[in-house]
């Protein structure tokens, strides 16, 4: 069951936070209802706490516990951002994810590095079983989520790669989200262009990112050249090198990653991974790495989903019980 609010942010080009939060408390009951569920099958009620919008999350924390009150379940409070680094778990099973796994988490607002390794001291605190008390991670700044300790490794330094893909989609008149635009007419390009985009490597910030030099670069070309919006060939060209340069960088940083930390598993999560051009860069330097990719199952487990916030409560549930 699903909701989609992207034609209400379409207009201002963005999330407007304010209409994220009515939108979420006219819907969710809505929703629960429609989807039914069987309450005898309820054992936990787990919810998104930390960190986003603050107005939406209070929606869904208020109806998780009323929910849980009324059906005298339990509620857990999951951490979002660890939800997205666990959503490659959901339709596989534990066995799948081996440590040290590194992920990248790249979505319209986010545009991070992580590494998970495994504890060895398992007791924790209920506060630390699912990473909820945690806002926003620092670069090194590390979270406990029961057996695992998740670590932030690196971040973007100025826009995310999504929302670099959505304010280039912008400038080619193309509506709010742009990146899968983007990537259907990146695909489909067939001509050349003389744009030439080079991206600040940051070399000593090996698993940090930077993407607002490639936008400023786009925009100076369009601008330049007085590229005629119009001509569907340039265009496309434009977005095809625009692609290729920010999907370099992602590959680029996490290759570092993969082999500074010997990864066993390797993810790439959120919005931003459902990229056609990403997967299949990052599916050939797999073939280099001899490690498999694990992309979440579906594409609806890209985007944000309630599967991935049950599966983070589950891997420390089964864990507990061992
Ligand atoms: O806004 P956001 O963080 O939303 C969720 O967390 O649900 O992530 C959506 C972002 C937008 O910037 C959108 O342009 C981008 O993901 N996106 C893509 C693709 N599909 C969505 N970027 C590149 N290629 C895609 N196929
Ligand atoms: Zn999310």
């Amino acid at each position: 069951m699903a909701y989609t609010q992207t034609q209400e942010h379409q207009q201002r080009w963005w999330v407007v936070p304010e209409l994220a939060a009515r939108s979420h408390a006219e819907k969710i009951l809505v929703i629960l209802e429609e989807m039914a569920i069987d309450r005898k099958t309820i054992d936990t009620i787990s919810v998104t706490a930390y960190p986003w919008l603050p107005g939406a999350l209070v929606v869904g924390v208020t109806t998780a516990y009323t929910l849980g009150k009324i059906q005298n379940k339990p509620v857990v409070e999951v951490n979002h951002i660890m939800g997205h680094v666990f959503s490659v778990l959901v339709e596989r099973t534990l066995a799948d994810l081996q440590c040290p796994y590194v992920c990248l988490t790249v979505s319209g607002w986010h545009n991070d590095l992580y590494l998970v390794q495994e504890k060895s001291e398992k007791i924790l605190s209920r506060e630390q079983q699912w990473g909820a008390k945690h806002n926003h991670l620092s670069v090194g700044q590390s979270v406990e989520v029961w057996s695992y300790t998740v670590t932030k490794l690196g971040q973007t330094i100025d826009d995310a790669s999504g929302e670099c893909f959505d304010k280039v989609a912008r400038m080619l008149w193309w509506p709010y989200p742009g990146g899968r635009r983007i990537d259907e007419q990146a695909a489909t390009c067939t001509t050349s262009s003389d744009l030439l985009l080079h991206a600040a490597k940051l070399p000593d910030q090996p698993y940090n990112f930077s993407f607002s030099g490639i936008k400023w670069q786009v925009y100076q070309h369009l601008q330049r050249w007085l590229i005629d919006l119009a001509d569907k060939e340039q265009v496309q060209a434009v977005a095809h090198v625009f692609q290729e340069q920010v999907t370099e960088v992602l590959q680029e940083k996490l290759q570092q990653a993969v082999y500074d930390f010997a990864a066993q598993s390797i993810g790439v999560v959120w919005w931003v991974s459902a990229n056609q051009r990403l997967r299949e860069k990052i599916q050939l330097d797999s073939l280099l790495w001899k490690r498999g990719v694990l992309f979440p199952t579906k594409f609806v487990y890209c985007t944000d989903n309630a599967a991935m916030i049950g599966v983070v409560w589950l891997i420390t549930y089964s864990e507990h019980t061992k």
